[in-house]
């Protein structure tokens, strides 16, 4: 990684930082924004070494620049870093979004409103009163659990390999709604509306072992995972007669709009953004 930073001083610098990151599509995305908004910024991709992010955002900020988005695998090192967080970011243990004011280092965490927003209002499925199964009890779901309960679901079950991660995370997040924690065994003979796969799995192409009939009618399957095909757990839901499968395409450029929105104080359409991608993905 480079620690000396040549910015442009004529535009407020922004960058996301992880590792690996040359994958990332966060520089396209809101260089898409900023050209819609008008906004003047540049946003690069930095790559950080394990043991060097403090000293990473430290260059970063005496460099001059605004704002970060941390990935893997550095959002809970993020979380300690910053001297203020949002409510949401407190809950969900991560950090995905810095903004420096020259003196405070305030981390937010937009990733659980970006599925909110990405279910809700682009593929209008409503979350009030549904039962919600989500699958996995890693970073990923934590960062998600707090707006998902916020929605009212008449409640969420946390299913993990792991069955006393799982357990530990649903007690974490009681006092926000009905949230239990079980293994993937326990999960026969229920069924849910909405199922959300937040488990790494899809990353090697393998499936949680999830019973046949789980699947309530309407019921709506999203990946947080996206790539150009359609993942193993999406596959699965289709054949099981979901009638949305969604990967988590959505997700992140709405996350993304949440940092922007965050750091210019303007939310860009994802609408555009979202179908850019999508054909870029297929092309
Ligand atoms: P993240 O921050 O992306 O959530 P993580 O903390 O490593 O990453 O958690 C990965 C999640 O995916 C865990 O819930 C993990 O289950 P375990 O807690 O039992 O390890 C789950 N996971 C990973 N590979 C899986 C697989 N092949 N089948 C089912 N669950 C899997």
């Amino acid at each position: 990684m480079s620690d000396i930073f040549d910015f442009d001083q004529r535009k407020d610098q922004y960058a996301v930082m992880g590792n690996p990151i040359s994958h990332s599509k966060s520089p396209h995305i809101h260089s898409m924004f900023a050209a819609q908004t008008g906004q003047r910024l540049e946003y690069t991709a930095i790559q950080v070494d394990p043991g060097g992010f403090p000293q990473a955002v430290g260059n970063f900020d005496a460099a001059g620049g605004k704002g970060l988005n941390i990935t893997v695998p550095f959002k809970q090192e993020a979380w300690a870093l910053v001297n203020e967080r949002s409510e949401r970011a407190e809950r969900a243990g991560a950090v995905n979004t810095i903004k420096f004011d020259g003196k405070t280092l305030y981390g937010d965490n937009t990733d659980g409103v970006g599925l909110v927003q990405d279910l809700t209002v682009n593929n209008h499925i409503a979350l009030q009163g549904k039962s919600i199964l989500l699958m996995g009890a890693g970073g990923a779901s934590r960062g998600v659990l707090a707006p998902l309960l916020a929605q009212g679901p008449a409640g969420i079950t946390i299913a993990n390999r792991t069955v006393d991660r799982a357990v530990e995370l649903a007690e974490t997040f009681a006092d926000l709604g009905n949230v239990h924690g079980c293994g993937f065994a326990e999960l026969e003979g229920q069924q849910f509306d909405v199922v959300i796969n937040a488990t790494a799995a899809s990353l090697q192409g393998d499936l949680p072992p999830l019973p046949d009939d789980i699947l309530g009618s309407n019921a709506c399957c999203y990946d947080m995972m996206y790539g150009a095909k359609p993942t193993t757990f999406m596959q699965w839901a289709a054949s099981k007669g979901a009638v949305s499968v969604l990967d988590g395409l959505g997700m992140l450029v709405e996350q993304a709009a949440e940092s922007f929105l965050l750091w210019r104080d303007v939310r860009p359409e994802t609408r555009p953004v979202i179908d850019k991608l999508r054909q870029e993905m297929a092309g």
